[in-house]
């Protein structure tokens, strides 16, 4: 089926954040029957800290910012983490793959988001993510706290908090996989081409720094490689995206 475009819409880098986005015809989270990709990008770094307020506080002084191993490599030593754990731009960049991919303007891709501290997040296909990572911060911040960020025209969530388990919103037939540099490698377009007809494919990928990708062992049925190499989460996202995109002829 060839990719839908929206007519009259474009990304521009410098306008301003709406937080929706071009994607054509996004899948309802209600609607368990089409077949699609479905992204958990796992062991995401999203914690917010309060920031001290300069003018000595009160409940309404007070600032959250999201945890982050460039702006708060003192906090993180006082609380003896380590500096590596604090990568919340590691699901930025794979938040902006997938959602400016084909297979999501085709409406054939749901990305949820689980955190290392297990909170469940929904991503509606159709939000624009923000590009800068200071702005996609403090729009986490606003998430973690509020738990939906709503569309400032249509009031439909863009994000929410859901419940767990993630498998209560995965489609009944539905493959589930986690990618990892220590399992054997195989052609995706192949692997998702030998799919059934009405067999979606949930993919688990680590949105860390470093790590073993055990993180989804207790839903997964198998563990597969995409590359040779050790990649990062985006790239091992895209190039999962492209061998959908291949076999489903999306373009
Ligand atoms: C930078 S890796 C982090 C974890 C990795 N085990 C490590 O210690 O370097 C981020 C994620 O990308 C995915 N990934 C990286 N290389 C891959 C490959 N060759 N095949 C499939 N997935 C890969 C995995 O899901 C992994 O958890």
């Amino acid at each position: 089926m060839p990719a839908q475009r929206t007519p009259g819409r474009s990304h521009s880098y410098s306008s301003p954040p709406t937080f929706v986005s071009e994607a054509a015809t996004p899948i309802s989270s209600r609607d368990k029957d089409s077949k699609r990709l479905i992204v958990i990008l796992s062991q995401a770094c999203l914690e917010t800290h309060k920031v001290p307020s300069r003018n000595g506080g009160g409940a309404q002084g007070d600032r959250y910012a999201l945890l982050n191993c460039d702006d708060h490599q003192g906090l993180l030593k006082r609380m003896q983490r380590d500096i590596a754990d604090a990568r919340p731009d590691i699901t930025h960049q794979c938040l902006l793959t997938l959602l400016d991919s084909p297979i999501n303007k085709a409406g054939k891709l749901q990305v949820y988001i689980l955190t290392a501290k297990g909170v469940l997040i929904e991503v509606n296909p159709a939000v624009r993510i923000p590009r800068t990572f200071k702005r996609f911060s403090g729009l986490m911040v606003q998430l973690l706290h509020k738990l939906s960020i709503r569309s400032v025209n249509s009031h439909e969530k863009l994000l929410k908090v859901i419940k767990n388990p993630i498998t209560d919103h995965l489609p009944p037939k539905c493959r589930k996989i986690t990618l990892s540099a220590d399992a054997p490698v195989q052609r995706v377009q192949d692997y998702v081409a030998k799919l059934d007809e009405d067999e979606s494919i949930a993919v688990f990928v680590g949105a860390m720094a470093h790590g073993n990708d055990d993180f989804a062992d207790e839903f997964v049925e198998e563990k597969i490689g995409v590359s040779q190499y050790s990649l990062s989460a985006s790239v091992a996202c895209s190039k999962f995206c492209h061998g959908c995109e291949d076999a489903w002829g999306i373009q």
